[in-house]
């Protein structure tokens, strides 16, 4: 599983909670994030790298791609290339928004590159449900989280500004497009108003890794055996671990090195 920096720890401890028997490497890119104003095909050219580093270093036997970003940049080309599936937080998270929303009015938000991206969008529309579907790019939120300030004024005052659009189109439900987010969730729905529905691809994208697996007969049988969670940045490692336990839990008591330059082939 790998993502820009902490945001993909929201899916990491959805997906230790649903499959406790099963090993985990996550690699967080925090040495070049934030990956929501890079060019997209910058990112893509990330996400190959720590895709391959994920299968050939580690012997992952799938990836999770836990960055809406990432996956907005286009996941085909990685999807051809790699031996073993690849799952994204898209798909999921759209199915859960189609299926909570009442009204058909339904709003997403995530960083400038997921949104002009389009690929919400067409998300929506491949599900065939008829709703009417609101976008809003959040920049600052990611940053907000990577510093660890999670709520207060300067949050709540940016949280106003940028959620005006999906506040105005009178949504009921609000997928949270970008995995860093949902460590903002109260102030989003302090701001949004507490009868909006926040939705958020964590759980749904591990059901749905869980149904992969499943399919492709990769699940690891339940045998009592806890999984080895393995913690990987690019970046600082101590604000790492701290920050990411603070977000994560006890399971990320001990991070690593992921480097670019030996990783990349
Ligand atoms: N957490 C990422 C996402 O889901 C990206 C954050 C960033 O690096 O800008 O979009």
């Amino acid at each position: 599983m790998f993502d820009s920096g902490f945001g993909g720890l929201t899916v990491a401890r959805a997906f230790i909670d649903l499959l406790p028997a099963e090993d985990l490497v996550y690699i967080g890119d925090t040495g070049r994030y934030p990956y929501g104003s890079r060019p997209l095909a910058e990112v893509r050219k990330f996400a190959e790298e720590l895709a391959r580093s994920l299968v050939d270093d580690h012997g992952a036997k799938a990836i999770v791609v836990a960055c809406n970003t990432a996956a907005a940049a286009g996941l085909d080309d990685l999807r051809a290339s790699l031996p073993v599936p690849v799952l994204d937080v898209i798909e999921p998270g759209v199915a859960a928004l189609v299926r909570t929303t009442v009204t058909g009015r339904v709003g997403v938000i995530g960083t400038v590159g997921t949104v002009s991206s389009g690929a919400y969008r067409t998300a929506v529309s491949c599900t065939g449900v008829p709703v009417q579907l609101t976008s809003a790019a959040c920049p600052g939120f990611v940053e907000f989280v990577e510093r660890g300030q999670t709520d207060g004024d300067e949050v709540t005052v940016l949280a106003e500004r940028l959620l005006a659009p999906v506040r105005q189109a009178g949504v009921d439900s609000l997928l949270l497009g970008c995995t860093h987010y949902p460590f903002l969730a109260r102030t989003i729905a302090d701001v949004m108003g507490h009868d909006v529905t926040l939705v958020s691809s964590a759980d749904e994208t591990a059901f749905a890794a869980q149904r992969l697996l499943g399919e492709r007969d990769l699940l690891r049988t339940p045998d009592g055996r806890r999984g080895e969670h393995r913690f990987l940045s690019s970046g600082d490692l101590d604000a790492f671990r701290r920050l990411g336990a603070r977000l994560l839990g006890p399971e990320l008591d001990h991070t690593e090195p992921w480097n670019q330059e030996s990783d990349i082939r």
